[in-house]
């Protein structure tokens, strides 16, 4: 299996809920090693940019408020098969579909608040981790 860096974002309320050194615990249980982090209030142009692939949905102004309503914990992941892997703990992205035990089932309100972002596809974490990290930032280990 490839080592893989993914891009994962803790969103504003599970900052706020204060559990950024659990969610650290269980990516690094899974064998996840954390290999770029930053504390960042996004701006509405750095939301709207990170996820204008959804701009025409009807929910992105409510995500693009929702992820610029408090600081967010942004980091590199970096492991075997660290996309899925990081996904698999996230659980679904309608925390009510979530299983027991993932970061949405545990600590999500909804599917607008729903604690964690991870990247879904080796292209989209190139281009996602590009956003956030230049080279010299990420400690590969
Ligand atoms: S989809 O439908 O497959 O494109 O959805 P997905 O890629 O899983 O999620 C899109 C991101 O938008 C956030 N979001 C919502 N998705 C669906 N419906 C509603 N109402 C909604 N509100 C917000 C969702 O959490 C995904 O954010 P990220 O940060 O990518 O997890």
């Amino acid at each position: 299996m490839a080592v893989e860096r993914t891009l994962s974002i803790i969103k504003p309320d599970a900052v706020a809920k204060n559990v950024i050194g659990e969610l650290y615990t269980r990516f690094e249980k899974a064998g996840l090693k954390i290999v770029a982090a930053r504390m960042v209030h996004l701006s509405r142009e750095q939301a709207e940019g990170f996820y204008a692939v959804h701009k025409d949905r009807p929910f992105f102004n409510d995500l693009v408020g929702f992820m610029t309503s408090g600081p967010v914990m942004v980091q590199v992941l970096e492991g075997e098969d660290a996309i899925r892997k990081n996904r698999d703990i996230m659980g679904a992205t309608n925390p009510k579909e979530a299983l027991a035990g993932t970061i949405r089932h545990d600590y999500a309100e909804s599917i607008d608040a729903n604690a964690a972002h991870g990247s879904d596809a080796p292209e989209t974490a190139a281009q996602e981790i590009d956003y956030f990290f230049k080279a010299d930032e990420i400690c590969s280990r």
